[in-house]
């Protein structure tokens, strides 16, 4: 309680002698400290002292010199010097960094609510915006020839990217145990006195990766396994010349090195890590009550500490040097930064999810009278928005995911609708990654959906922009494109808030990131708001049946249905996907008629718009739509895994020879499971695919490390296993993982038990399917991302095929380095499923991925089609099913028209099924599944789904 802290400013002793006019003249700049200077001058008049005189008198005690150092560094807010927004140079301006003109911009400001956009030059120099529209121009002609000038032809310029939560360089990519773990402690529930700045890991990978995505900006916290897990940072990305962790923060604190300097100047915000619910609860074996008293028990005893600083210092203002001569200031190292918050100095960011802990929070603000900066996560925020409104001092701003929810308890009742409501209820919305968790390269991506789903477009740019650098306290310098703010501007290829929207160049401190950027023209259309359906039915059931509205399709009330106004028409037949209609323009829109879920007709109205064919029909305006087959899912453990945290509503894990017993019961090491008996119906997840065009989900067993099994094609908008259409496939193929587990069982040893199975099959089940393997009669899947692994499994595959004598087939999942060897791939005939879509390195074996634009000037997706490798598309986690269609569309635009949307769609569908070893390729065009979309066709990110056509069951299900 007692440690020594340095005073927070240099002893007045040292400063230069103040008068009292200096001081008044001062009073209107800083309005806060001015309240407070006026009380105090009322104060020292009245008792006839001139108080300030008093202590910068050169000759008081250093003790009493100290502690009124210490009581009127009390009383200093945080916030921008004075005279900031004056700067002609910024802190972070690398001398010799060049000076920018960027011609033709077209600005989305910040100003006005976002609701600016600005037609004009920008001109960058030392590190900051020196000049927009006529102010650049007339700036511009004093640089003669040191400036760079940069014609952007009306491209959209958006202040860098901001990402309120992050872990970048504290849990860094990929994965090392020397470096990734670093952002949680495990010392306890409370540690306000960590600082997330101490593990800061300067060689991410992540780092330039996440620029290439237009991130300027993050702020690095700690993990959410302690209820106070301890300060965060806000950091830019870029690399510096120092090379170090202290060089890349923003405004750091003078608490870093106690170095407050000599000025009268503002304190600068600090941060801070709160955690409630599950994460904090399970490290420690808490209960939430646990929890909420342990964040009791660290308020109280900072308020104890501010207290006592309080009393002090009234004696200290009121001239009392006596009565604290002889008592050191109070204070305490550990708990400095806590009292920091109770002085309403800190901002403080919780992580927090359901009602409950939101309403524990709200209580805990107001019992110790401090307020917080925003919930993050806060999955529920949405259905309580008033809970928030009663926060001390101010309703916080709420951090949140798009679409990523149901992954546990807390996140089950998620809504990709909850940014449009805490927006209707006037909650400042911010997006963010909370990096790695998503990566924070398509943190846009996140604005992209929430404004899919309703949130305004001036508020979805301003949620990865303005608002979080308000919400860090930082949006006196950056958020905005605003002269004087700091240089960071990305320019895109697109309007940001349409889908794949990739940054032709990133500007940090005036410095250019991306050193040969590499871009493909899109089309026009492109340059637009994207124009967005109309969800407000769906986000008001999500409101009204607290975040579990019912997702069950409808049937057609008639047998006939008439869908109107469609612009193509895509079908497949066995595994080829094409596109039998196609309307050239809007006077040529056609029409599709099916009758007991079976397309009767589809073309132009004349040949269609019989009265025979479309009586009592019900007619469906798809405004020039499109109608698809569905896609199928990959990757994830979708229908054996329900809340992936939650035990109780999973398949759980098979045995796995290679680390457990199998019990002999179930046939010992010869066992093989099958995901087909583990299968669960009407899950969130399935359905919400099922709403979203994806029909199929391909699932193997969730296993340990070597083994899972047998996968299974289901049908995700089934509710019953007995329902007739709900198991598309019993058995599809044989999948094996073959990984650097960093303990037993060794790559070389799985790769020595699968030579083994294939050449020497044991008996029993495992045997039989190995043996069919071998023979080419089933598929083997294997999942890997490392190129070495994957070169052994090509060399297995040969010596495989030359001993049993036919060939076989092999798909490998994951393959996020399989483009180093897409050459041997195609000509081993040897298929991949990328997973994911948009690779990211996340461990060492998947440390060589091939980014993309604007990093590289292929894919690793066209690397491998480009080489006739097959190729379809996985995920990770069963949330994002529902998401596919996006991915999928995603790839289409980054080829540039490079592949047909017949081709991106059979990446998301029959490539897949193809891949794994599906044998719905064999079924007739009038037996698959096909999606009816409204205003456009299922790859485009701004069509809606809005039917599901049936020839399987009959019938049409409306949704
Ligand atoms: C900002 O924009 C949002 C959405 O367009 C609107 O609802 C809100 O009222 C605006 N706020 C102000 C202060 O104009
Ligand atoms: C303290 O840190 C700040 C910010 O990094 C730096 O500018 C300053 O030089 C440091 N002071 C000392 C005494 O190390
Ligand atoms: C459609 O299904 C209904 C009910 O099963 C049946 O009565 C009717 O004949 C079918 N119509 C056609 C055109 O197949
Ligand atoms: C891929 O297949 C096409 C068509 O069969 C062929 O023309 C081309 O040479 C092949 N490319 C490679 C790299 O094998």
């Amino acid at each position: 309680m007692e440690k020594a802290l340095p005073p927070p400013y240099a002893p007045p002793a040292q400063r230069r002698p103040r008068s009292a006019r200096l001081v008044l003249l001062r009073l209107p700049i800083l309005v806060s400290l001015a309240c407070f200077l006026v009380i105090l001058y009322g104060f020292a008049f009245g008792q006839g002292i001139d108080f300030w005189q008093a202590y910068t008198r050169d000759n008081v005690s250093p003790q009493t010199a100290a502690a009124l150092a210490h009581c009127r560094a009390l009383h200093v807010k945080p916030g921008p010097p004075e005279g900031f927004d004056k700067r002609t140079q910024s802190d972070r301006y690398v001398p010799g960094t060049k000076a920018y003109l960027l011609k033709n911009a077209k600005i989305w400001t910040g100003e006005k609510n976002g609701t600016e956009i600005f037609h004009a030059d920008i001109l960058l120099d030392k590190g900051i915006i020196k000049g927009i529209g006529q102010t650049a121009r007339n700036l511009y002609r004093a640089y003669k020839e040191d400036i760079v000038t940069i014609d952007v032809k009306n491209a959209w310029v958006t202040p860098g990217i901001v990402d309120l939560h992050s872990h970048l360089g504290s849990a860094s990519s990929p994965e090392l145990e020397g470096a990734s773990g670093d952002d949680n402690s495990i010392h306890g529930p409370i540690l306000p006195w960590l600082r997330v700045l101490d593990g800061l890991n300067t060689h991410d990978d992540s780092y330039a990766l996440s620029i290439a995505g237009g991130v300027t900006t993050a702020l690095v916290l700690p993990g959410s396994a302690n209820v106070i897990g301890g300060q965060g940072f806000t950091i830019k990305l870029r690399k510096t010349a120092e090379r170090s962790p202290s060089a890349m923060l923003l405004e750091p604190p003078y608490q870093i090195n106690s170095s407050f300097p000599d000025v009268d100047g503002p304190m600068r915000w600090r941060q801070m890590k709160h955690a409630c619910g599950e994460n904090p609860s399970r490290v420690y074996g808490n209960t939430r009550m646990d929890n909420i008293w342990a964040f009791r028990e660290a308020y109280n005893k900072a308020r104890e500490i501010k207290n006592a600083q309080d009393t002090y210092c009234t004696k200290v203002e009121e001239g009392r040097f006596d009565e604290v001569a002889h008592t050191p200031f109070p204070q305490d190292l550990q708990w400095e930064a806590m009292v920091d918050v109770l002085r309403g100095r800190v901002k403080v960011q919780v992580h927090c999810y359901e009602t409950v802990d939101l309403d524990d929070v709200v209580r805990l603000t107001n019992e110790f009278q401090f307020p917080i900066a925003a919930f993050h996560h806060a999955h529920e925020a949405y259905l309580v928005p008033d809970t928030l409104k009663q926060a001390y001092g101010h309703p916080p701003a709420v951090a949140i995911f798009a679409t990523l929810a149901r992954y546990k308890r807390e996140a089950y009742r998620g809504s990709e609708f909850a940014a449009r409501i805490l927006a209707q209820n006037g909650l400042q919305v911010v997006m963010k990654s909370d990096h790695p968790v998503t990566d924070s390269r398509y943190l846009l991506y996140e604005a992209q959906q929430a404004f899919l789903y309703g949130l305004p477009e001036n508020l979805a740019i301003a949620a990865v922009t303005s608002t979080p650098a308000q919400i860090l306290g930082m949006d006196h310098r950056v958020g905005f494109v605003r002269e004087g703010y700091d240089a960071d501007l990305v320019i895109w290829d697109s309007h940001p808030l349409a889908l794949g929207a990739t940054p032709k160049q990133v500007f940090i401190d005036g410095i250019p990131q991306l050193e040969n950027p590499v871009i493909t023209r899109k089309p026009n259309a492109f340059q637009r708001t994207p124009e967005v359906p109309n969800y407000d039915r769906e986000a008001q059931a999500a409101v009204e049946y607290e975040g579990l509205p019912p997702l069950e399709p409808n049937q057609a009330t008639s047998g006939t249905v008439l869908f109107t106004n469609v612009r193509s028409v895509f079908t497949r037949d066995g595994f080829e996907v094409s596109e039998t209609f196609s309307a050239q323009d809007h006077e040529d829109l056609g029409v599709v008629v099916v009758r007991n879920g079976t397309i009767v007709c589809s073309g132009h109205n004349a040949a269609c718009l019989t009265s025979s064919l479309v009586d009592e029909a019900q007619v469906v305006d798809l405004v020039g739509g499109a109608i698809s087959p569905g896609l199928t899912t990959f990757g994830s453990p979708l229908g054996l895994v329900e809340i992936d945290s939650e035990a109780s509503t999973n398949d759980g894990l098979v045995f796995d020879p290679l680390v457990d017993r199998v019990p002999s019961i179930i046939g010992g090491d010869a066992a093989l499971v099958r995901a087909v008996d583990g299968l669960q119906f009407g899950g969130r997840n399935a359905l919400l695919a099922y709403r979203s065009g994806v029909l199929n989900a391909i699932t193997a067993p969730v296993g340990r490390r070597f083994y899972a099994g047998l996968s299974t094609t289901f049908s995700t908008g089934a509710l019953s296993k007995l329902d007739e259409e709900a198991i598309v496939q019993d058995v599809n193929a044989v999948h094996v993982t073959i990984r650097h587990f960093g303990s037993a069982p060794s790559v070389s040893t799985q790769i020595g038990t699968l030579r083994r199975l294939l050449l020497d099959p044991p008996n029993g089940d495992a045997g039989l399917w190995f043996k069919n393997v071998a023979e080419g009669k089933v598929t083997l899947v294997v999942d890997t991302d490392s190129a070495d692994i994957i070169a052994t499994l090509v060399l297995l595959k040969r010596e495989v095929e030359v001993r049993v004598g036919n060939a076989i087939h092999l798909t490998i999942t994951g393959g996020l380095e399989a483009h180093l060897l897409a050459k041997e791939l195609g000509q081993a005939n040897i298929g991949v499923i990328q997973v994911q879509s948009r690779p990211f390195p996340t461990t060492w074996e998947k440390r060589r991925i091939l980014p993309g634009h604007p990093l590289s000037e292929e894919s690793s997706i066209e690397v491998l089609l480009k080489h006739n490798v097959t190729v379809g598309i996985g995920i990770i986690e069963p949330w994002s099913a529902r998401n596919t269609r996006f991915d999928v569309g995603w790839i289409a635009i980054d080829a540039g028209g490079d592949i047909s949307r017949a081709q991106a769609l059979a990446i998301g569908s029959t490539n897949v099924e193809k891949l794994l070893g599906g044998k719905v390729g064999t079924a007739t065009p009038s037996a698959v599944d096909l999606v009816a979309t409204e205003g456009g066709d299922l790859l485009d990110f701004t069509s809606k789904v809005k039917a599901v056509i049936s020839p399987k069951s009959g019938s049409v299900n409306l949704l």
